[in-house]
């Protein structure tokens, strides 16, 4: 947990202590239950905000300048108002900046600012600590500034400052989680429409158990490009005959009617990929909904299989982790979440056999890939919030 009285403390000592208090901020992370890489092809999600995410604290400056600085990093910065529209390197700033540039593009007046950011989410895990990044700061300047925009707009913006500023094309998912999940819920997004539903997230005897592969994940942006253009691929055979705008559009009948369209294998298996996983939502919804965690269990093994042999986004330190959580008791369901080729996978495990599944699965997983994984029981939070003013 971030403690917040030291947080304050090194705040005054990098910005002084002249003036008002910091505003604070929280943004959580997500984690996604099942419906992976169906974002972008308009189709379903099923994520929820966890409990850890990022702080922000920030105050006005009185100056022409935004002071940049986190405990994460070890890099700070300054930026003159008068260039905050220019990127910075690799910078984990462009972040905020990105989401900067996009509010004053909706009528934001930006004044000088400090701002110091703390984040408990592992990064580089697939747990959007960006997106948390982006929405902390789009929903502390939406309050400081009074631009007034509403959460929605928060959401698509932060997207489009990761897209546009940033460079990753991502789809809406992480930023919609963080922005709008409920405590207890999950987030049942139809990403065609943007219209949702909080889901509670009755889990029982179970927790939701997240394991992180730390795999250093290389060339995770271009390879996530890549599918997106095999999905555009897709649409764009199977326009030959039918009319869509995105893969979300099909069911799983029409498209076995349709596939033969596509003659590329390698593309077709990208697009079965996306509309079974969209009816596998629907259908662990109504398992969720129902009480039969199993049935939703099962889902999570189709899913990650799914991604594994026909979306080829898992690898072998996700793969092993599936595999292995299979082999112990109490465990009903696993599968990796986010973009893939690395980060995380998230279990449904009984509850008096937690201990057990770390021990054993942490065993097993160093034997088998060197690596050394860790252990987080998800709780659900929500989504992004003012904790001071
Ligand atoms: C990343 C992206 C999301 C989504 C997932 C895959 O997390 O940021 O938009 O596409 O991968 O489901």
């Amino acid at each position: 947990m971030v403690d917040l009285q030291q947080l304050k403390e090194e705040f005054f000592s990098l910005y002084g202590k002249a003036g008002e208090a910091p505003a604070v901020y929280f943004a959580p992370g997500r984690v996604n239950l099942i419906g992976e890489h169906t974002d972008y092809n308009g189709g379903y999600v099923f994520p929820c905000a966890l409990n850890f995410g990022t702080y922000l604290l920030i105050r006005k400056n009185g100056k022409d300048t935004l002071r940049f600085a986190s405990t994460n990093f070890d890099f700070k910065t300054e930026v003159p108002l008068g260039r905050v529209h220019e990127k910075v390197d690799d910078q984990w700033v462009n972040y905020p900046l990105g989401v900067m540039n996009e509010m004053i593009d909706q009528g934001m007046d930006l004044t000088g600012l400090d701002l110091l950011f703390s984040g408990d989410i592992p990064n580089g895990a697939g747990l959007s600590s960006s997106a948390s990044v982006e929405m902390v700061t789009a929903f502390a300047l939406n309050d400081l500034t009074g631009v007034a925009l509403s959460r929605l707009d928060l959401v698509k913006i932060s997207q489009r400052a990761e897209n546009e500023f940033v460079g990753m094309n991502c789809g809406i998912m992480d930023q919609f989680a963080v922005g709008m999940g409920k405590e207890n819920h999950a987030v049942f997004l139809n990403c065609d429409t943007l219209e949702y539903d909080l889901v509670p997230l009755t889990l029982k005897d179970y927790h939701l158990v997240i394991t992180n592969t730390n795999k250093k994940r290389k060339l995770t942006d271009s390879k996530y490009n890549e599918r997106r253009a095999e999905c555009e691929k897709a649409v764009a055979y199977i326009n030959k005959k039918r009319s869509i705008r995105n893969l979300g559009e099909l069911s799983l009948a029409e498209f076995e009617q349709l596939q033969h369209l596509i003659p590329d294998e390698t593309i077709r298996k990208r697009a079965y990929h996306v509309v079974s996983e969209d009816a596998r939502v629907i259908e662990a919804i109504h398992a969720l909904k129902k009480g039969d965690l199993e049935h939703f269990g099962r889902l999570m093994y189709e899913s990650h299989a799914s991604l594994r042999d026909n979306y080829e986004v898992t690898g072998t330190e996700l793969d092993t982790l599936v595999e292995e959580a299979a082999r112990i008791p109490g465990v009903i369901g696993s599968r990796m979440t986010g973009a893939g080729f690395g980060g995380c996978t998230v279990s449904l495990v009984a509850k008096d056999k937690t201990d057990l599944f770390i021990r054993d699965l942490d065993k097993a997983y160093t034997e088998k890939t060197g690596l050394k994984a860790d252990f987080y029981v998800a709780e659900v939070g929500d989504g992004v919030k003012k904790l001071e003013a």
